[in-house]
């Protein structure tokens, strides 16, 4: 068995074990970015594991992100929230990045819902915005598929004009008309950071058709694209993107925005995951 399926099984197991989830609970998965981890504390009968109990899970190491596997329930529907996740400008390949994320597959999650902060690069946007992400740029120059396929998780060449389920996305729609959030829209370049852009990146970026930029995210939703776990994506615009704003960026600007907008977004991903999860079909979990 290649190695990336083997340790995610084993992970799984411990994981499956410590959170006492159920093997038929096919639950919504959610990856909290920087500075959003406060949606875990909304979910009720909470068990919860640190990453580093668990066998392949790298701990994080940037201050915004807890570094915690979360089960829990939102409304009578099964939810697993990772309260933080890897970066590839730590040091991680892309595989590693995405381990996480395949644990969350291998474990029967239903759907999963990736959020992170990230710069404004449509100019329309400002800071505190929530956009739900349409589809991506991978600009990293990696992809967490590289090596030879795990067969047990998915095709060698799977198809991402999909990546983006459209079912999850109504869901995601609707979800913000109920709760009169708004909701922008657009794309996602992923750079692999830790540096900020130059403005001269910023403007190539729009010209590609970004409207976000961030350090994280593609790589999980291309690995739940191999496992055939429909993906949402919503940025929090935390900033405008260098040369849009004139003024120095910092993570600190960056965890404090998330933060005040925290309570909204919460407050979206509670409309939004009952509708989630009756958008998509059970998935069979494989540990
Ligand atoms: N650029 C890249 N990543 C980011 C930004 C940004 O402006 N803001 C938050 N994450």
């Amino acid at each position: 068995m290649p190695a990336w399926t083997e340790l995610a099984l084993a992970c799984a197991r411990a994981a499956r074990a410590a959170l006492r989830l159920p093997s038929d609970a096919s639950p919504v998965a959610v990856v909290l970015g920087s500075g959003l981890g406060a949606f875990a504390e909304r979910l009720a009968s909470q068990t919860a594991v640190p990453f580093e109990s668990l066998p392949g899970f790298p701990a994080t190491t940037v201050p915004g992100h807890r570094g915690r596997l979360v089960f829990g329930d939102l409304g009578g529907v099964p939810v697993l929230a990772l309260q933080g996740r890897l970066h590839g400008y730590e040091g991680h390949d892309a595989a590693t990045v995405a381990f996480p994320g395949r644990v969350l597959g291998v474990l029967g999650s239903r759907a999963l819902v990736v959020t992170n902060a990230a710069g404004g690069v449509n100019p329309d946007f400002a800071p505190g915005d929530l956009m739900r992400i349409a589809d991506h740029l991978n600009l990293s120059g990696r992809n967490p598929l590289l090596g030879p396929n795990e067969d047990a998780l998915g095709a060698r060449f799977p198809d991402l004009s999909r990546a983006y389920d459209p079912r999850l996305a109504e869901a995601l729609e609707t979800a913000a008309k109920e709760t009169e959030i708004a909701l922008r829209r657009g794309i996602y370049a992923q750079i692999t950071g830790p540096s900020y852009e130059t403005a001269a990146e910023v403007r190539a970026l729009r010209l590609l058709g970004a409207d976000a930029v961030g350090m994280s995210t593609v790589p999980e939703v291309i690995a739940a694209a191999h496992q055939g776990i429909p993906c949402c994506g919503i940025s929090c615009i935390t900033n405008a993107a260098a040369g849009i704003s004139h003024t120095p960026l910092s993570h600190q600007e960056v965890v404090e925005v998330a933060r005040r907008v925290e309570g909204t977004f919460a407050r979206l991903l509670c409309a939004f995951i009952p509708r989630a999860a009756a958008a998509v079909p059970a998935r069979k979990a494989l540990a």
